[in-house]
């Protein structure tokens, strides 16, 4: 894992949480703001984006990760994740769901950092962690 500093990861929390601004939810209600931290330093935002007919929204995370492959980024060493009600600061952790770990195993190593807030402490855990024994690209070599 990177070493993940206090200011570092604050940082990166202080980012979903500026992002989270922006989360179309208006089915759900729950707004969600990512911030990746790719290997070369640059952070992607991202938010949830929901549609009326449901199925097609993405997770904030997916966003971000979806905003930085398509620049070309391909290594990435954290991610922070802050959600909860819309209008409400989150005040509990909100875990990628399944779907945006599989895509993290895609591009991600094991020790790739998930930091979770729940508005007053943050919350670390690795992707092997959250998705363990994943199938992943590995499986199809
Ligand atoms: N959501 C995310 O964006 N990230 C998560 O980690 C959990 C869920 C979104 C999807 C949907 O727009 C809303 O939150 C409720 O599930």
């Amino acid at each position: 894992m990177i070493n993940l500093t206090n200011e570092l990861a604050q940082a990166l929390v202080q980012r979903a949480l500026e992002a989270r601004e922006n989360a179309y939810c208006p089915y759900s209600g729950f707004a969600v703001g990512a911030a990746l931290l790719c290997g070369d330093g640059t952070v992607y935002s991202g938010c949830n984006i929901e549609c009326a007919s449901l199925s097609p929204g993405n997770c904030a995370e997916r966003t971000a990760f979806f905003r930085a492959v398509n620049d070309g980024q391909r290594s990435f060493a954290a991610i922070a994740v802050a959600g909860g009600p819309k209008g409400q600061a989150p005040d509990a952790f909100c875990a990628p769901c399944g779907v945006c770990r599989q895509v993290m195993r895609e591009f991600c190593q094991p020790d790739f950092a998930v930091i979770m807030t729940d508005g007053a402490q943050r919350r670390v855990m690795t992707l092997e962690e959250l998705l363990p024994m994943a199938f992943g690209p590995d499986n199809l070599k």
